[in-house]
């Protein structure tokens, strides 16, 4: 089996390749990605030797450099490649529009031309918008998204759903919660928590930090994906999340707690505009279909995740440093 991967060298695309590098090791592994500001090429630099992976550098949404890769013959592609981060998308769309829209046209059409087995789209939670205190999105939710990067994340689930609909493309959407684990970029919060904290500075909490997010650790997400690819249905959407429901609030003193670290390294900061109140993800349809469930508690992943941190100081040391730093300047320094 002929595996394209894209955007594989960020966050959850390194901890997909480790996975399926080791659960299925005679599949061939074809990793493309831009290696944007979060894409960082080291996380992979200690995949074995015998594993079939191949890594090139290019744009989802450069047709002509991917067309070679649908001409020579994919089963699957699964779709990573995008700019993940909301507060980046409130500062400038425009990457969000290019990448998480028309990238993913680009690879619709190409794979509609070439043919494909399966066409898994990575899609979020984020796209069914904000919910209140009750209820959990299910994959009948409407899709009501609220930062650029969500309604460039749903633009794409629609169009994806109309491949299916009008071409019989085999799309198949999964839309999960908030992911943590290792590799995951210090911009994201709970990376954000643990390298500022052991760095002695603040820790910016967006408004009352009252905000709910579902925590899902990424292997069970990884997990979750393989799944999808074995055994999910084209036309379908499956929702996957953590059952792990926290305030942002709740987050950082457990973080802190971990660490030995005081309360009072969390500073209250100007809000994100548009800040979605609460996500909580039903994941019954892939448990009850696929046979899908987490498998790691979030107590453990936590205190696993927290100590990969603490083992790479220079992984993110290199990276708060630059480019991110001025990025952060910018964001928090905000009035
Ligand atoms: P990330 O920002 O860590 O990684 C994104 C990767 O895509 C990077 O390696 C980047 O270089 C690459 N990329 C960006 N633009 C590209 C382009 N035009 N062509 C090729 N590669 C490009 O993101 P992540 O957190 O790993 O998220 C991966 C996917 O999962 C995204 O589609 C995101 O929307 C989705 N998702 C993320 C979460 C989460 O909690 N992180 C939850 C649900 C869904
Ligand atoms: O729900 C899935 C989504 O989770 C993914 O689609 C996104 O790619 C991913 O970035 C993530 O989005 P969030 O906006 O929920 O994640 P983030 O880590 O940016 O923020 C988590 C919560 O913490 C959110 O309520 C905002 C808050 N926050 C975040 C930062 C960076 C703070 O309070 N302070 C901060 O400095």
């Amino acid at each position: 089996m002929k595996i394209l991967v894209t955007g594989g060298a960020g966050f959850i695309g390194t901890n997909f390749i480790k996975h399926i590098v080791a659960e299925q090791p005679v599949w061939e592994v074809i990793n493309v990605d831009k290696l944007t500001y979060a894409g960082n090429l080291e996380n992979l630099m200690d995949l074995n030797e015998q594993a079939k992976y191949t890594f090139y550098r290019g744009d989802i949404a450069d047709k002509s450099f991917m067309e070679p890769f649908f001409q020579r013959g994919i089963d699957v592609l699964i779709n990573f490649a995008a700019e993940s981060h909301v507060d980046r998308s409130i500062q400038d769309a425009e990457p969000f529009i290019k990448t998480n829209i028309a990238g993913t046209y680009v690879l619709l059409e190409l794979a509609r031309s070439y043919g494909i087995k399966k066409f898994i789209q990575v899609s979020t939670d984020e796209v069914y918008g904000s919910l209140e205190s009750e209820g959990k999105f299910s994959e009948e939710s409407p899709l009501c998204p609220n930062s650029p990067y969500s309604a460039s994340k749903a633009s794409a689930d629609l169009i994806c759903r109309s491949y299916y609909e009008t071409y019989n493309l085999p799309v198949t959407v999964t839309r999960c919660s908030n992911n943590f684990g290792p590799y995951q970029f210090p911009e994201k919060f709970i990376p954000l928590i643990i390298t500022n904290a052991v760095e002695g500075k603040a820790i910016p909490v967006y408004g009352d930090g009252l905000n709910v997010r579902d925590w899902i650790y990424v292997n069970d997400h990884c997990r979750a994906l393989e799944t999808v690819i074995l055994k999910g249905l084209g036309g379908e959407v499956y929702n996957i999340g953590g059952n792990n429901e926290l305030s942002n609030l709740e987050l950082v003193k457990k973080i802190l707690y971990l660490l030995g670290k005081p309360d009072t390294l969390i500073q209250f900061v100007k809000d994100r505009p548009g800040h979605d109140q609460r996500y909580a993800i039903d994941s019954a349809k892939m448990t009850r279909e696929l046979g899908w469930q987490t498998a790691y508690s979030f107590e453990d992943a936590l205190m696993v995740t927290v100590n990969w941190y603490l083992k790479q100081p220079d992984w993110w040391k290199r990276i708060k440093t630059g480019v991110y730093q001025d990025y952060y300047n910018k964001w928090y320094g905000r009035v």
